[in-house]
């Protein structure tokens, strides 16, 4: 995890939100990182210091006229120190100040002071982010270099709305501070593009043929490569699981409409990896209305969907990585896993084949595990024990890294 011993300054100021601050300074604490909280006046209107020094176990900093603790100089001692300021929830006002280079508390001070990464998390009423000033100071900040994260829709304090204002949860925070703190890797600035999930071809307007696939690998896969600095596209059947962090997501239901998804984002790739399981057969001639039980027996005729990995024009240097699902074992029923997987390779110009099994334990579908074997064009295939499918997608993101070199 890239947050162990890493030393993250935490500026909250003063919002509502300020209660998912503590969650947040909670969660980056137990994953190990050092968290030095910063509070504006009016934070400690909201939190007080003592919730945060008990979920930090650290001394919180809310002035600059503080004595005791050798810490006079702690705004520069933060600012130059900190592997990451943090600013959640950074307030209309607070960010009036920064972009203004005001020093007039500890938290601006600091960040005045501040030359290293700040992410900054803005919250506020959704009309003051869509005011001329927030959106110049915004502006001005990106330019200086501050990442943000949200603001998103949904409910603020005083109702629900339609526009940005709401803090991003803790949960989209630590992933983009993730991002910022992992080493660069071959990836930042690459372009890649996930699929995940099932797709669901319809038999009539309220029947479908579909299959269990969660979409759990492709989200991991999604999410791993945003936190080694890739720019992320998923494409995703249908799925309950919530978007992932820092993917932009394209929903489709069936497997022509993959199809078609792909054909256009796939010519900005820089690598495609096929974690989907699109249906392979569809409804050769489905029905418009609902057909009615009691009619009796239904034959069905199927026909093939298209072959997604096999008809994509990819752009040169794209690499592609596909999944071969098995239910006969490694090398079990019906041949060679890997030689069929091979096959696959060459038959659909692949760089990487990445074969599991559906009937394994702890393998397949709507499990958080995977075994898999990673089959490559020239080589010995590289057999992974079980492992969560985070896990299996830094494997297998380590080999696009190495084939990119
Ligand atoms: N795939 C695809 N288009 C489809 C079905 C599958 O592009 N209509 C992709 C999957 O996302 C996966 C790869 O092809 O990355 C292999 O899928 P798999 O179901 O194992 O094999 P198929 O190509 O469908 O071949 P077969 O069923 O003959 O083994």
């Amino acid at each position: 995890m890239p947050f162990a011993g890493r030393h993250v300054v935490l500026g909250v100021s003063g919002g509502i939100a300020c209660y998912k601050s503590c969650t947040l300074a909670r969660r980056l604490t137990e994953s190990g990182a050092q968290v030095d909280v910063v509070l504006t006046a009016a934070a400690g209107e909201f939190v007080r210091p003592l919730t945060f020094e008990a979920l930090t176990g650290r001394p919180v900093l809310a002035s600059l006229w503080e004595r005791g603790g050798g810490r006079a100089l702690a705004h520069i001692e933060l600012a130059k120190q900190g592997d990451l300021v943090i600013l959640a929830p950074a307030t209309a006002h607070l960010l009036a100040r920064a972009a203004q280079g005001m020093a007039d508390d500890l938290l601006t001070a600091l960040l005045l002071a501040r030359t290293g990464a700040v992410l900054c998390a803005p919250a506020m009423n959704d009309a003051m982010f869509a005011h001329p000033a927030t959106r110049a100071n915004l502006k001005t900040l990106a330019e200086r270099g501050w990442t943000f994260v949200g603001p998103e829709t949904g409910a603020l304090a005083e109702g629900p709305s339609e526009l940005p204002g709401r803090m991003s949860e803790p949960e989209t925070i630590l992933a983009a501070a993730a991002r910022l703190l992992a080493p660069p890797g071959r990836l930042k600035g690459k372009t890649v593009l996930v699929t995940a999930g099932p797709t669901r071809e319809h038999l009539d307007p309220v029947r479908v043929i579909t299959n269990p696939s969660s979409g759990r690998m492709g989200y991991a896969l999604a999410e791993a490569a945003f936190a080694r600095g890739a720019e992320v596209i998923l494409v995703v059947g249908p799925t309950d699981l919530p978007v992932p962090t820092g993917a932009v997501t394209h929903r489709v239901e069936t497997t022509a409409e993959m199809q078609r998804a792909l054909q256009t984002l796939v010519k900005r790739a820089d690598v495609l990896i096929m974690a989907a399981a699109p249906a392979d057969y569809r409804p050769a001639a489905p029905a418009a209305t609902k057909r009615a039980r009691s009619a009796g027996d239904l034959t069905l005729k199927l026909e093939p969907t298209p072959d997604i990995l096999g008809s994509l024009k990819r752009p040169k240097g794209c690499l592609a990585v596909g999944f071969a699902l098995e239910t006969g074992g490694r090398d079990g029923e019906g041949g060679d896993g890997v030689a069929r997987a091979r096959q696959k390779l060459q038959d659909k110009a692949l760089d990487l084949v990445i074969l599991n099994d559906a009937l394994e334990p702890g393998a397949g579908f709507e499990v958080p595990t995977n075994r898999v074997t990673i089959v490559r064009n020239s080589g010995a295939p590289t057999e992974l024990p079980l492992l969560s499918k985070r896990d299996v997608a830094e494997r297998i993101l380590d080999e696009v890294e190495q084939a990119l070199s």
